[in-house]
């Protein structure tokens, strides 16, 4: 765990699902879809939480992508409640979710070497792709919109190269 101005970054596990669902209420289209989608994140250590005074007040939900071998991993989620931005909390789950991950590849006898993400290329996202770049992922291509599941938008690949 890590301690950050009174916030505590740990992986979100079982034990945490009131918290955590009560957080994706609306999200999904019932909480048993919720439940059914991300049992195998919370039963791995895939998510990582920030927690302030007890409430969850950010996520960030990563996935390898297939076997370890392949040494890639997938940022699939990112969001800090409007009240905490701007004090580096989303930053701060960045960091221990790549330090998950290289455990993860670690544990399977591989090596982490990239980490992708999508993200929207409208102003909405401007945020989110500073603190990407901040973090040294680069964009590798451009995902026209409507072409995945990107109805309103283009959408950014970003890429995390990790160095050898
Ligand atoms: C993206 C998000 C998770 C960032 O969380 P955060 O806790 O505010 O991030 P941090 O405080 O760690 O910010 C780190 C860096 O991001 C950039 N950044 C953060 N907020 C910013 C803002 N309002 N304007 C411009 N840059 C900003 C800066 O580079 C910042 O570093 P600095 O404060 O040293 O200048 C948060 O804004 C969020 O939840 N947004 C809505 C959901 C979303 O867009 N998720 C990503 C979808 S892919």
């Amino acid at each position: 765990m890590v301690s950050y101005l009174g916030v505590q970054i740990r992986c979100v596990t079982p034990q945490d699902k009131d918290s955590f669902f009560e957080a994706y209420k609306g999200v999904y289209s019932s909480k048993e879809e919720a439940k059914a989608f991300y049992r195998r994140f919370l039963d791995n250590g895939w998510v990582s939480g920030a927690w302030k005074d007890h409430k969850l007040i950010g996520v960030l939900t990563w996935t390898p992508r297939e076997c370890v071998k392949n040494g890639l991993a997938e940022i699939i989620d990112l969001w800090v409640i409007k009240e905490e931005r701007r004090k580096g909390i989303g930053g701060k789950l960045i960091d221990h979710a790549l330090e998950q991950m290289k455990q993860y590849y670690q544990r399977f006898g591989s090596k982490l070497q990239r980490v992708m993400l999508f993200t929207g290329a409208t102003e909405e996202y401007s945020t989110a792709r500073a603190l990407y770049e901040k973090k040294g992922f680069h964009i590798i291509t451009t995902i026209p919109q409507d072409t995945l599941d990107n109805l309103y938008c283009n959408e950014y690949l970003y890429v995390l190269r990790l160095s050898t």
